[in-house]
């Protein structure tokens, strides 16, 4: 028998704020995608100017699914069913058939960014207008940083979860064979954070010294430098598909060197160890269960004052 204290999937809600959707290359102008996050279908459009739109998938006349059949015309999306035609805003722009546009014939729009090479939109579940925004990251676009190297994980865990991961110290000797417990700290303001940790990565070299310093702004975006031995920009999203699911993105930059972006190497062995410890975590993650009062002690992270920041994101009951 479980006690009252551990369930064996975190109770934990979907939380708000801005979550990647796709990556911006997915979608090419003209093209309608369908994406299910939030326990829910969206639909992602292109349209042939290039700017994208998310909108929820059903129909505001009889319901049809705008990503089953829907089709970008010019800078509209129409609908499979009776085709009418919606604007990037979601407005009814036509009704082919009709000369009078009924005044609500609107599909849900979700807020948009494209930005870094993925596309956000704003989650809020009581439908509040966003309220803190993403941060401008000039390594992600200059000429002087690398082409953005991409990898993803759908992940069985709750992104709260996930997070923790950064304010654990401990783990990092057992889980990822670390030779030390680095000190980390960390600082909220409102809905970002910041954290700082020396660490020791592992490298053809051997052991090297560095540090970590990580960014988020709310629970779905991060941005994580790495300096050290070759300094690394790791882009993070964390989107979740349902309360016990998350997709996790990381996409990363280094300074080019002559010009060219970085070729294997120490460049490669720190994504490489990344990637790895992201798998390492994995299991972990996959098979714990949450626990709402953990039993803590001197060494541990600062977990409790993390689970606190998460609370803003979530629903206020
Ligand atoms: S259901 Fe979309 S136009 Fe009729
Ligand atoms: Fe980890």
């Amino acid at each position: 028998m479980q006690s009252t204290s551990e369930t064996a999937v975190a109770d934990l809600p979907i939380p708000n704020g801005w979550f990647a959707v796709a990556v911006g290359d997915e979608i090419a102008p003209g093209e309608v995608a369908i994406r299910h996050y939030f326990d829910q279908d969206l639909v992602v459009f292109r349209t042939a100017s290039g700017e994208v739109a998310v909108v929820d998938p059903y129909c505001p006349h009889l319901g049809a699914h705008l990503g089953h059949g829907g089709r970008v015309e010019g800078e509209l999306l129409r609908c499979p069913f009776h085709g009418w035609r919606f604007d990037t805003a979601g407005a009814c722009r036509e009704v082919p058939y009709a000369k009078r546009i009924p005044p609500n014939a609107q599909a849900k729009k979700w807020p948009t960014l494209e930005r870094y090479g993925f596309v956000f939109v704003w989650r809020d579940s009581e439908g509040r207008a966003p309220w803190f925004e993403l941060p401008v990251v000039p390594e992600s676009s200059s000429p002087d940083w690398s082409t953005h190297q991409r990898y993803d994980w759908v992940i069985k865990a709750h992104g709260q979860e996930l997070g923790e991961n950064g304010v654990d110290p401990a783990h990092f000797r057992f889980v990822h064979g670390t030779l030390n417990v680095p000190v980390m700290d960390a600082k909220e303001d409102g809905p970002r954070r910041v954290a700082h940790q020396p660490v020791e990565m592992r490298t053809p070299r051997g052991d090297v010294k560095g540090a970590i310093e990580a960014h988020s702004y709310g629970m779905g975006f991060s941005t994580t430098r790495f300096t050290g031995i070759c300094e690394t920009l790791e882009i993070a999203t964390m989107t979740p598909i349902d309360a016990h699911t998350s997709h996790v993105r990381y996409a990363f930059t280094q300074p080019r060197v002559n010009g060219q972006d970085p070729k294997g190497g120490v460049a490669a062995a720190i994504i490489r160890d990344i990637v790895k410890q992201t798998n390492e975590d994995v299991p972990i993650w996959e098979n714990k269960v949450y626990r709402e009062r953990p039993i803590l002690c001197e060494g541990d992270g600062p977990i409790a004052q993390y689970r606190r920041w998460c609370q803003q994101f979530y629903p206020q009951r």
